[in-house]
């Protein structure tokens, strides 16, 4: 089994001993015996680990009961399409910049920035629904935290994973590969980012922003006026 999965045999000991891949049975001569069953977890296991996730993360992963063979593959395949995604993404534009540099052209700081920050998502967003859904217990906490508010403004929205649907949402969404993603009867989504929020004074009620402010720019000022910003539009 070490062979075939290009392991080591103390790494496969090893995820029996913390309960990762626990082989079903034993042979006669007391090695481990690896059913089919074992073979699929040790692989989901070991692709997991291979795209960054630590040991933790993978026994919550697949832990999860609802999750079967097929999702985990779904998973994986989004996972490896957004990585591959970024990297294209990553080589055009250093290809870019090479090319401009040969012709003695200075490329913008924006421009160098480019598919680091704002065109992201366009870049990866594709894979996105296949790779993040909606956390129940997540979505419960947010939720939560909504109090009695009608009116919410969703603040890199994406595909609207955490939109509550008992509430009057307005979504707000920069990139267009994610809107063009968020499934039909879902809240209207305005094409814009956190930093120009294109609403009066006092629009909503309250407003929410998950998993997005670590790509809003402007990094020293970020917080208080982004939250001031946000403040702006909230009553
Ligand atoms: C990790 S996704 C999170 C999406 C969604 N909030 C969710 O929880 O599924 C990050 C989102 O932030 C958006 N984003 C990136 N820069 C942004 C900005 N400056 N203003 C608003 N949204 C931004 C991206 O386009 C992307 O859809």
């Amino acid at each position: 089994m070490a062979e075939l999965a290009g392991v080591s045999v103390r790494t496969l000991h090893h995820y029996d001993a913390i309960r990762r891949v626990r082989p079903s049975a034993r042979t006669a001569g007391g090695y481990r015996a690896y059913s089919a069953d074992d073979v699929e977890r040790l692989r989901e296991v070991l692709a997991y680990r291979r795209l960054g996730f630590g040991l933790r993360e993978i026994a919550e992963l697949v832990g999860d009961p609802s999750a079967d063979a097929v999702a985990h593959l779904r998973r994986l395949r989004g996972l490896l399409l957004e990585q591959r995604d970024r990297a294209d993404a990553m080589v055009a534009s250093i290809d870019r910049e090479l090319d401009a540099r040969a012709k003695g052209r200075k490329v913008a700081p924006e421009e160098q920035l480019e598919m680091l920050g704002a065109r992201l998502y366009d870049a990866i967003g594709g894979a996105y629904p296949a790779t993040r859904c909606t956390e129940p217990r997540i979505a419960a906490q947010i939720w939560d935290a909504l109090g009695d508010a009608r009116t919410v403004l969703n603040v890199g929205a994406g595909t609207g994973s955490y939109e509550p649907a008992d509430r009057d949402v307005t979504a707000v969404e920069p990139s267009a590969v994610m809107r063009g993603q968020r499934p039909a009867g879902s809240a209207p989504c305005v094409a814009a980012a956190a930093e120009s929020l294109p609403f009066e004074d006092c629009s909503f009620d309250v407003a929410m922003a998950v998993s997005t402010v670590h790509h809003w720019r402007d990094p020293l000022g970020r917080f208080f006026r982004i939250i001031g910003s946000l403040d702006r539009v909230c009553r």
